[in-house]
């Protein structure tokens, strides 16, 4: 897709308030995609369409959803109202994401790092994904982190309840995303729908700063050797526009370069292992959901 191609093309992000998706919604539209943002609150989702909206190029359209991922309700009626709404969907962006310093539940009772960091990207992919594969050639393209590095699903304890460790919680989260693209671009096989991942660098957003005054100090201090969101958006936009991607599928990309991921990242039995569990969770979620309505 370069930028004449981009135009008309429905794009949907999510975590575009802030930081990487923001910078990555703003580019996307510069270059004449219509963009839907989601965000989780309301004032700072049409803060951030007006930002998008500044930005577009004539002709684009900016639309914008509010949806609190990490509650597996909010992400099936965000999903319906994007079935609703576009008739077709060529690029999604599996954005949002956090960490917690301490151990929080969802309204789910699910772990809020894994809600919202795997298990909402996961199940918002699964809704959405006959529309995608009605738009094809099309894309899906999931956040994920070098923070992977040296961590493993932890079946045995996927709420965490016997232990948290806030980092060690995200970095798992970041191994499933990596996970869930790869087994994914296996699914997806034969389809022209393309799955990857990338890790955006060390980027001075809004990350971790939700956590208290020590680690937004922390964070303070990591500015100068950290990315500004523009570069940190860099690869995000390049795989949702690149031609050069559109013959892989399934890789983890840095700087615009495929890079092998972790040993336990490359994992074709846990990716699959991790896809049934996953979906095994939403089942369960979604049947409580029912009992209680
Ligand atoms: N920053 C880094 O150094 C870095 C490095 C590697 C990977 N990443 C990944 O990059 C992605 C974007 O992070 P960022 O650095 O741009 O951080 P950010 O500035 O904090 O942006 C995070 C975005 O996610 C949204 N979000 C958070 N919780 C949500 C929820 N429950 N429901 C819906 N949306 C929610 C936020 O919305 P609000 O505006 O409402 O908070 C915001 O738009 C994440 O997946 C993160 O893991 C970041």
């Amino acid at each position: 897709m370069d930028e004449l191609a981009l135009r008309g093309r429905q794009v949907l992000i999510t975590g575009a308030t802030n930081g990487i998706g923001l910078a990555a919604a703003e580019a996307l539209a510069a270059r004449g995609a219509n963009v839907a943002i989601v965000g989780r609150a309301q004032t700072r989702t049409k803060v951030a369409e007006a930002l998008v909206r500044a930005r577009a190029a004539p002709g684009g359209t900016v639309s914008t959803h509010v949806a609190d991922l990490s509650s597996q309700a909010a992400v099936r009626k965000l999903a319906a109202d994007i079935l609703a709404r576009y008739g077709k969907l060529d690029v999604l962006l599996n954005n949002a994401g956090a960490m917690y310093t301490t151990r929080q539940v969802s309204v789910d009772g699910i772990e809020l790092t894994w809600a919202l960091n795997h298990l909402a990207p996961f199940l918002l992919t699964k809704l959405l994904l006959d529309r995608l594969k009605a738009s094809a050639p099309s894309r899906i393209i999931t956040t994920a982190s070098d923070a992977h590095l040296g961590a493993t699903v932890p079946f045995d304890d996927l709420n965490a309840e016997r232990s948290y460790r806030g980092f060690g919680r995200y970095k798992e989260t970041k191994l499933a995303n990596i996970l869930f693209t790869s087994e994914l671009a296996r699914r997806l096989e034969g389809s022209n729908v393309t799955a990857h991942s990338f890790h955006p660098g060390l980027v001075s957003s809004g990350f971790n700063r939700n956590n208290g005054l020590l680690m937004d100090m922390a964070m303070l201090l990591l500015r100068p050797i950290s990315r500004n969101v523009q570069k940190g958006a860099e690869t995000l936009v390049w795989l949702a526009t690149s031609p050069d991607v559109v013959s892989t599928n399934g890789r983890y990309f840095v700087d615009m370069q495929s890079r092998l991921p972790s040993p336990q990242a490359q994992d074709v039995a846990a990716a699959r292992r991790l896809w049934e569990i996953s979906e095994a969770q939403c089942a369960s979620v979604l049947s409580r959901n029912k009992g209680g309505s």
